[in-house]
């Protein structure tokens, strides 16, 4: 496979009547339709301490979870989202899956197939094998991208727009600040395209030189190294890890020590965004290195909320393309 003789996700994702078939990406899904998902999704919602939402709407569905590179909470959420539907839910266990006696991800995907797998929810450290499998699987079947490389994480931003929209409403009105490592973040990639889809009044990406992302990628982004600038007024501040796992030359990159004395998100320096700010972090989050301990546990914080909020956008997923495909 080659990422870039690929045809581009964004244009493989929808029916020829609009439905959602696939999630690939959040880049070419319009505003009608990220809007239809998030208010799907708040039905799915139930106040805590009472019981989880549940229907039978995917009884008879098969959705195979195929996490090649490790997980919490998305593949928890899945499976949470798919028992809730009322699916069955196949979990392969990767590390004594066939795949470790050199069987490829394509051959491993053909054998669930026959066992009529309804949807695959794929995590994969190497970018395009989303799309690489739409172009080989059955066309009834569908493909949700649940992290792929630093590409794109597009259920990860639809979560986070959720939890925006529902701490503050309007996108227009917002200022959004993302600081961590954007360079190797498919998780700010997803939020910038959905943020942007929905109109964010601004959005700024704060990281040290050495984390900056490529402008051409985020091109109507406010890039600066100036964490004071970037936080100023905001209302809405995402702190991210530095994906260690993903940069092969680590020289330059702060150590832990560096990077939270310069760029830690802390009570503090929150006293710079609006005061009624809200604090995110799509997890895992790193403690005293990206974010400041009691700030992650305070009202401020909307973690929780996000985790929530997770189960709810894959149910809202889901039910999306298991009714296109109801309709091919
Ligand atoms: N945010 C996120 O993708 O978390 P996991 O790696 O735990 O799924």
């Amino acid at each position: 496979m080659n990422a870039k003789n690929l045809p581009d996700a964004a244009n493989l994702q929808l029916t020829p009547q609009g439905g959602l078939h696939h999630l690939l990406t959040l880049r070419g899904l319009d505003r009608h339709l990220l809007s239809k998902l998030l208010d799907q999704a708040e039905t799915y919602l139930s106040p805590m301490g009472e019981p989880p939402i549940r229907t039978n709407l995917l009884a008879g569905r098969t959705i195979a979870n195929l996490f090649f590179e490790p997980s919490t909470r998305t593949r928890a959420s899945f499976e949470l989202a798919a028992k809730r539907l009322g699916a069955d839910v196949l979990n392969l266990d990767v590390n004594t899956s066939s795949r470790k006696k050199g069987e490829s991800i394509l051959d491993t995907i053909y054998t669930l197939q026959a066992m009529q797998i309804d949807v695959f929810v794929i995590r994969d450290a190497s970018a395009g094998i989303p799309a690489y499998i739409v172009g080989n699987v059955e066309p009834h079947i569908s493909i949700l991208n649940a992290g792929e490389a630093d590409v794109s994480h597009p259920t990860q931003g639809l979560l986070d727009l959720l939890t925006i929209r529902q701490c503050k409403g309007a996108f227009e009105d917002l200022t959004v600040t993302i600081v961590g490592d954007i360079a190797h973040s498919r998780v700010a990639r997803s939020v910038a395209e959905g943020l942007t889809t929905m109109g964010v009044g601004e959005l700024r990406l704060v990281s040290p030189r050495s984390l900056a992302p490529d402008p051409a990628t985020v091109p109507r982004a406010i890039i600066t190294d100036d964490l004071e600038r970037g936080l100023r007024g905001t209302d809405v501040v995402m702190a991210l890890r530095i994906q260690r796992e993903r940069i092969a030359d680590l020289q330059g990159i702060p150590g832990a020590d560096e990077y939270y004395a310069n760029f830690g998100i802390s009570s503090e320096r929150m006293k710079l965004a609006a005061a009624d700010a809200i604090v995110m972090h799509p997890g895992p989050m790193n403690r005293e290195v990206e974010i400041e301990s009691g700030l992650a546990d305070s009202p401020q914080s909307v973690i929780a909320r996000q985790v929530t909020n997770g189960v709810a956008v894959r149910m809202a997923i889901l039910a999306a393309v298991t009714e296109s495909q109801k309709c091919r």
